[in-house]
C-alpha cells in the first residue's frame, strides 16, 4: 500500500497555553505536509490562546480543568475518556504542562509524543532555558520524544539545536528555540502520519533504521 492510499491520521492535541506548536501542526495539516487531521484540542487550563487557535481552525476544543478534580487519577480518567471518544491515531502534547500518571501513559503507549524545550536528557522539567544559561551551555534546543511515565524521559525522535549567545536572556533563548520547535514538531507528526516511525523495545526506528538515543539531529543552514 502506498502512502497515498493510507487514510489520514486522526490527531488529538493536548495543550496548556499559547498553542504556537499546535498552530504549526494545524498549518502543516492544512498545507498537506501532514497527512492527518487535528480532530480535537483539549486544554487543562481555561481561556488559553491555544483554544482560540483551535476554534479559529474550526477544530472541536474543550477544557478539562485539572483544578476541578480531587486527584490526579480522577483527572487522568476523565481526560482518557474524552480522548477515547475521538479514537485518535496520535496524541500530541504541545505545551501540555501536566504530569500524566503511569496508567494514563500506558494507555497511549507508542502513540503519544511530546516536545520539550531542551536537548534531552539535559534539563527535564521546568525553566530549561535559564538552566542552560546558568550552566554556561553554548548550545540549547528542543527535542521531540515518545512519552513514557518518566518525566520528559521517553525515547527521543528528533531534536534541533540553537546556539546560546552571551547576552541571551531566558526569553531570548526561548524565542529562538520555539522557532525550531515549529519546524521539528510538525516534521515528526508528518513522519508518524506517514507510518514512518516506530518504537520497538525502547528504540525509535525511522523507515526501519534505528535512530541514535539522543534522536536524529535536525540540520538547518539558517541556524544562527
Ligand atoms: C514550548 O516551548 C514547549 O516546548 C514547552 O512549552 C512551550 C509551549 O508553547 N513544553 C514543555 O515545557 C513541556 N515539558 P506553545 O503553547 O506556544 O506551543
Amino acid at each position: 500500500m502506498t502512502n497515498d492510499t493510507k487514510s489520514a491520521s486522526q490527531i488529538l492535541v493536548l495543550i496548556s497555553g499559547s498553542g504556537s506548536n499546535l498552530q504549526s501542526i494545524i498549518n502543516a495539516c492544512n498545507s498537506g505536509e501532514i497527512r492527518g487531521k487535528v480532530v480535537a484540542v483539549i486544554s487543562n487550563v481555561p481561556q488559553v490562546k491555544g483554544l482560540e487557535r483551535a476554534a479559529k481552525a474550526k477544530i472541536p476544543n474543550m477544557v478539562v480543568n485539572h483544578q476541578r478534580y480531587s486527584s490526579r487519577s480522577e483527572f487522568d480518567d476523565e481526560l482518557c475518556k474524552i480522548i477515547n471518544r475521538f479514537n485518535p491515531d496520535l496524541v500530541v502534547l504541545a505545551g501540555f504542562m501536566r504530569i500524566l500518571s503511569k496508567d494514563f501513559v500506558k494507555k497511549f503507549e507508542h502513540k503519544m509524543i511530546n516536545i520539550h524545550p531542551s536537548l534531552l536528557p539535559a534539563y527535564p522539567g521546568l525553566n530549561t532555558h535559564q538552566r542552560a544559561i546558568d550552566a554556561g551551555d553554548r548550545e540549547a534546543g528542543a527535542t521531540v520524544h515518545y512519552v513514557t511515565s518518566e518525566l520528559d524521559g521517553g525515547p527521543c525522535i528528533l531534536r534541533a539545536k540553537v546556539s546560546v549567545h552571551l547576552e541571551d536572556t531566558a526569553a531570548d533563548l526561548a524565542k529562538r528555540v520555539l522557532e525550531r520547535e515549529h519546524i521539528i514538531f510538525p516534521k515528526v507528526v508528518e513522519w508518524f502520519c506517514d507510518r514512518r516511525i516506530t518504537l520497538n523495545n525502547g528504540v525509535v526506528f525511522i523507515d526501519g533504521v534505528s535512530v541514535p538515543k539522543a534522536g536524529l539531529l535536525f540540520e538547518d543552514s539558517s541556524e544562527h
